[in-house]
């Protein structure tokens, strides 16, 4: 299935359980000064969460664009994106974990056909509604629910104050011959959860598990939050009028699964950008992982580029416009570093952003009307970066040489 027909098939079965589809919110978040960018399909739920604006439905579901700066400097790896499209499902005040529990199941299990036996669950360490919900309600075995305190299982909230609330995560196994150790039982990790120093890496896990960061068997999919809180500035949390449910499936890892390949470079919301960069900069893609890792820094890059000036950002040297600024130079140092792309040709960045318009401009029309604007930033942004780089080297092999005379 392509990443196209998932993301309808996802509302569409949202539309048939009774939420209103609506549409992706900018990246820049409205009316919201805790937060710098978009960083989850509830950005734009927040009003009605917090019992602030009636919303159009009290059930709704979304594809939102989302971009998270956390990741910047892992981009290039094989599971970490800037941008990404968020699946959602919400519930205002109305159905709560048991039916948020259901929906995912059914979606995941009926509508996309997966093997039941792949998918692994956590819940919050003290969550014992959801646990049994998973145990009794959809006969998940008991070997396969995890618990797992704060730093994975509690979600929120987005920015500096907000909703958040416990979670649970389904996560997807791509088998035992990726594992880094034998599997360690949901009580040796519920022992080493609670008595667990988050300062210190997973070195001393008892053997790998759902949120093992040593290797790659299990990807979490889907995250489904229970959002009863809100949480202050000084970080006292107190009861939202009303429990909701706020979901969020990645398009990205759940077309990895869909698709059957293993990574998200491999799936069609990246093939035809990488085969652009490789055709501009002379490259193959799947022989060195460096050279890997290059091409999918500027594809990355060139996809988060173009989607945050479409929504307004333009470089600069604070705030978003920083955020856009690192990831141009970030794409250009790589291209001409890594992929050596030559500086005497014309500038790469541009040409990739046109392909990654080309591609997403039917989904997100914003992306097609600025398509003249998009360009432009991008191709100045990337001219002064290489500017900046020369006059460096210059200045350098100057100092260089004029201390080298000292010397003589
Ligand atoms: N809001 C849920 C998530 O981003 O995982």
């Amino acid at each position: 299935m392509n990443s196209n027909e998932l993301r309808e098939m996802f509302l569409a079965f949202f539309e048939s359980k009774k939420h209103l589809r609506i549409p992706s919110s900018s990246l820049i978040p409205s009316g919201d000064p805790t937060l710098l960018l978009t960083t989850a399909g509830m950005v734009q739920m927040k009003p009605y969460f917090l019992g602030e604006v009636t919303p159009p439905a009290n059930r709704l579901t979304s594809s939102q664009k989302c971009f998270r700066t956390t990741d910047i400097s892992t981009i290039g790896d094989h599971k970490h994106l800037t941008f990404f499209e968020m699946l959602g499902n919400f519930s205002v005040g109305d159905y709560f974990k048991e039916n948020a529990i259901e929906f995912a199941w059914e979606f995941l299990t009926s509508k996309m056909g997966l093997d039941s036996d792949k998918l692994w669950v956590t819940v919050y360490l003290e969550d014992e509604e959801a646990f049994a919900l998973w145990k009794d309600k959809i006969k998940i075995p008991t070997e396969r629910i995890y618990r797992y305190g704060k730093k994975d299982n509690w979600w929120g909230p987005p920015g500096l104050e907000g909703p958040c609330g416990p979670c649970s995560e389904i996560h997807y196994d791509f088998g035992q011959t990726l594992g880094c150790t034998p599997i360690a039982s949901p009580e040796q990790i519920r022992i080493w959860e609670e008595g667990r120093d988050y300062a210190e890496s997973d070195v001393n896990q008892p053997g790998c598990h759902p949120n093992c960061d040593n290797c790659e068997r299990f990807v979490e999919l889907w995250n489904l939050v229970f959002m009863g809180f809100f949480q202050n500035q000084e970080k006292e949390l107190s009861p939202l009028p009303a429990p909701n449910i706020d979901t969020g499936m990645g398009l990205e890892r759940v077309s990895v699964i869909s698709q059957g390949v293993r990574n998200v470079y491999e799936t069609d919301l990246f093939r035809p950008i990488i085969k652009t960069v490789c055709l501009l900069t002379g490259n193959k893609y799947g022989e060195d992982n460096a050279i890997d890792k290059g091409i999918r820094i500027v594809a990355e890059h060139s996809r988060g580029a173009a989607f945050l000036i479409a929504d307004g950002v333009i470089p600069g040297n604070d705030d978003r416009g920083y955020v856009l600024k690192r990831l141009l130079r970030r794409a250009s140092f790589y291209s001409r570093n890594r992929l050596n792309y030559p500086p005497d040709s014309s500038p790469l960045l541009p040409q990739v952003v046109d392909s990654v318009i080309n591609q997403f401009g039917c989904i997100y029309p914003e992306l097609e009307i600025n398509r003249k604007h998009i360009l432009a930033v991008i191709e100045n942004e990337e001219e002064r970066f290489y500017l900046t780089l020369d006059w460096g080297v210059h200045t350098m092999e100057l100092l260089a040489s004029e201390a080298q005379k000292l010397w003589e």
